[in-house]
C-alpha cells in the first residue's frame, strides 16, 4: 500500500491495525501536511454486497465523530471512497495507543494515570452532551503521545448516536471492557462509556483487567454478576479514595455509577492533586507513592496483546472467540 496514492492522499508506512481497518501514515499532497489515512479492508475479503454494509458501518465513524471539535478527540478531517476503497483521513497523531501503558512492568506513574483517566472523561462527556456514545472505550482506541503529553479519544466508529439507530452490530465490540448492559444487549447510554472507562483505568493501574473468563461466555457471565477484585488487592499502595471511584466507575448498575464523565474528571484532578501535595509533605517518598508496578503479576493471558490498536479478543483467555467483526 505504501507509495500508492488514494485522491490527493500520498500513502505511507502503516501504524496501526484495528479489526477491520489498517492506519496509514500519509501525506495531503495539496497541502503538504501529514495526516492518518485509515483504509477499510480491501472488498477482496468480504462477500459481494457486505462491502457495502461494512463500507456503510465504517463511514459511520466519520458521521458519529465529524462534527466533535475536542482537544482530546481525534479530528476527521475527510471520508469517502475513492478507486473502490472507503477511507477516512484524520490528524496525524505521534505516540502509541493506550495498550502500550496498561502491561504489568509498563505503568506510567500514578498522578499521569489520573490525569489521563481525567482527560477521557472530558471527552466523553463532550461528546456525550452531543448525543454520542462511543461504545468502544479501551486502550486502544485512546492515542497517548507522551513527549507532548497529547491525548485523543479515538475509534468512533460504533458509536451510536442519540435518536438514530447504530449500524454497527453488537458483535463490534471488545469483550474485555463491556459494560454488563452491553453484554446483557439491551440499551447502553453514556454510562456504559463511563464503565469502560473504569475498566481503561483499573487496567493503567494494575496492569490486568477487572475481569477475565475462559471463554466470551464466562466472561459475560463474570461482568454481569461479579465484583472486580479490589485495586488494592494487586497494589496496596494505590490510595482508598481512587479504589473507590473505580469501584464506582464499575458499579453493575449505571443508576449508581458515576453519570457524567466531568464529574469523574473533577474526582480524579482533585485526587491527584491532594497525592501530589501528601508526595511533597513526605520526605521519604520516591515517586511519592511507593507505587511499584513491576511487583505485579498478571494471570495468565490476561495482559492484552502488545499489539498496536490489537484488542479484540481481550478478556478471554484462550481459544475465546474474538468479539469484534468481521
Ligand atoms: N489519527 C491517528 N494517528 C496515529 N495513529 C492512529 C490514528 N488513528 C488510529 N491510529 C492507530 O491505528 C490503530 C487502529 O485505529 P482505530 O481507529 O482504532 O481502528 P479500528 O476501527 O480498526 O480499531 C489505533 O489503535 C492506533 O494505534
Ligand atoms: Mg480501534
Amino acid at each position: 500500500m505504501a507509495g500508492r496514492r488514494l485522491g490527493p492522499y500520498r500513502i505511507g508506512r502503516l501504524i496501526g491495525k484495528g479489526g477491520k481497518a489498517s492506519v496509514y501514515r500519509a501525506i495531503d499532497t495539496r497541502s503538504q501536511t501529514q495526516v492518518a489515512l485509515k483504509l477499510l479492508d480491501l472488498p477482496a475479503r468480504y462477500a459481494g454486497a457486505d462491502w457495502q454494509g461494512a463500507r456503510d458501518r465504517f463511514l459511520h465513524e466519520a458521521k458519529a465523530a465529524g462534527h466533535l471539535r475536542h482537544p482530546n478527540i481525534v479530528q476527521i478531517l475527510d471520508s469517502g471512497v475513492q478507486d473502490g476503497m472507503a477511507y477516512i483521513a484524520m490528524e496525524y497523531l505521534g505516540g502509541q495507543d493506550l495498550g502500550a501503558w496498561c502491561r504489568p512492568g509498563h505503568l506510567l506513574p500514578l498522578t499521569l494515570t489520573l490525569s489521563i483517566a481525567a482527560r477521557i472523561g472530558q471527552a466523553l462527556a463532550f461528546a456525550h452532551r452531543q448525543q454520542v456514545v462511543h461504545r468502544d472505550v479501551k486502550p486502544a482506541n485512546i492515542l497517548y503521545d507522551r513527549d507532548s503529553d497529547t491525548l485523543k479519544v479515538t475509534d468512533f466508529g460504533i458509536a451510536h448516536l442519540g435518536g438514530s439507530r447504530s449500524p454497527a452490530s453488537d458483535a463490534a465490540r471488545t469483550p474485555g471492557y463491556m459494560s454488563p448492559e452491553q453484554c446483557a444487549g439491551t440499551a447502553v447510554d453514556l454510562r456504559s462509556d463511563l464503565y469502560s472507562l473504569g475498566v481503561t483505568l483499573y487496567q493503567m493501574l494494575t496492569g490486568v483487567l477487572p475481569l477475565v473468563g475462559e471463554s466470551l461466555a464466562e466472561l459475560e457471565r463474570r461482568i454481569a454478576t461479579e465484583d472486580a477484585p479490589d485495586i488494592r488487592a494487586l497494589n496496596p499502595n494505590l490510595p482508598q479514595p481512587l479504589a473507590e471511584l473505580v469501584a464506582r466507575l464499575l458499579d453493575k448498575q449505571p443508576d449508581r455509577r458515576y453519570q457524567d464523565g466531568d464529574d469523574v474528571a473533577q474526582d480524579l484532578y482533585r485526587l491527584a492533586a491532594e497525592l501530589g501535595q501528601q508526595a511533597a509533605q513526605d520526605p521519604f517518598s520516591d515517586s511519592g507513592f511507593g507505587f511499584a508496578p513491576t511487583q505485579i503479576q498478571a494471570p495468565d493471558g490476561a495482559a492484552p496483546t502488545p499489539v498496536r490498536g490489537g484488542s479484540a479478543g481481550a478478556g478471554v483467555r484462550s481459544g475465546g472467540k474474538p468479539g469484534k467483526s468481521p
